[in-house]
């Protein structure tokens, strides 16, 4: 039997499991995908614990993201550019390796819901100096965007990330948002605004062409204020739950060896489960 896991705190809500659960079950595999939470002090003592051992790897959500990249050994450059890593692998030599996925999820969403969607085509807004918008940030600059714009409630925040990931990305205060939109080619929300129990991030989208995909990462409620708004003004729209699956299928694939199967439709497995 195959294993691996997602490690998160809270990990309860993770839809992980469910979307891994339904690829094994569907491509008759003999292996199951658990659900970890480590206290926070604990999670370095589980991936030592885990180095070596049988479990193929685990995918890793908040707020551990960035100790799994300090707890391996080794990092792909899309691990160290996001400054965090969704998946830890460990391998039969004992060495544990991060990779990570979301960019590819990112990208793979604006693919499948926004066709035709040129990354490198226009200047990238990014809501957000976190590490959901670092991460976001570090994909499009893989992607080729010419211009990656981070904007941020605190600047100083949005600076750091511009200073490590170079000058394709700058950072600005929400005050510059009009003149950021108005040849901008996609707008990302990587806030918590608009997450169940916070406030809806609502922003005047009137400056943004009306061919610039909304991209909202929170998927709790699905459609947020921003894509309810951003659908009406006629942009293509882009949800988080789209990002979550994709950035799920390399893993199923570094884990289990092999795609996940065709004809699982585990977007509305999720959907029902949200
Ligand atoms: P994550 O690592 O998941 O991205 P985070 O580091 O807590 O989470 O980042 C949350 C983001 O949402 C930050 O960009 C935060 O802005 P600050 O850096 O200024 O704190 C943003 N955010 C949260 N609540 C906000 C609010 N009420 N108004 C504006 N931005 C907000």
């Amino acid at each position: 039997t195959r294993l691996a896991a997602v490690v998160g705190r809270p990990v309860r809500h993770s839809l992980s499991p469910l979307i891994h659960n339904a690829w094994l079950a569907a491509a008759g595999i003999d292996g199951a995908y658990l659900a970890l939470s480590p206290s926070e002090e604990g999670f370095p003592h589980l991936v030592e614990g885990l180095r070596g051992s049988s479990l193929a790897g685990i995918n890793v959500t908040l707020p551990f993201k960035e100790a799994a990249l300090a707890a391996a050994d080794v990092a792909s450059t899309r691990a160290q550019l996001a400054g965090a890593a969704n998946l830890l692998l460990f391998a039969e030599d004992g060495s544990v390796q991060a990779d990570n996925t979301d960019g590819q999820g990112l990208l793979g969403a604006f693919a499948s819901q926004a066709s035709g969607f040129d990354p490198a085509a226009a200047p990238v807004v990014i809501l957000g100096a976190g590490g959901a918008a670092r991460g976001a940030a570090a994909a499009f600059v893989l992607a080729g965007a010419p211009k990656v714009r981070l904007v941020n409630r605190t600047k100083g925040r949005a600076e750091a990330i511009a200073h490590a990931l170079g000058e394709a990305v700058s950072a600005h205060a929400w005050s510059e948002l009009p003149g950021l939109l108005d040849d901008a080619g996609a707008l990302v929300n990587a806030t918590s605004l608009g997450l169940e129990g916070q406030a809806p991030l609502e922003i005047e989208l009137d400056p943004l062409p009306a061919s610039a995909p909304v991209m909202d990462m929170v998927y709790r409620p699905l459609t947020t204020r921003l894509l309810e708004d951003a659908a009406g003004a006629g942009h293509p729209v882009v949800d988080g739950l789209e990002m979550l699956i994709l950035q799920a299928a390399p893993s199923f694939e570094a884990f289990f060896g092999q795609a996940p199967p065709a004809g699982v439709d585990v977007r509305a497995l999720a959907l029902a489960a949200l």
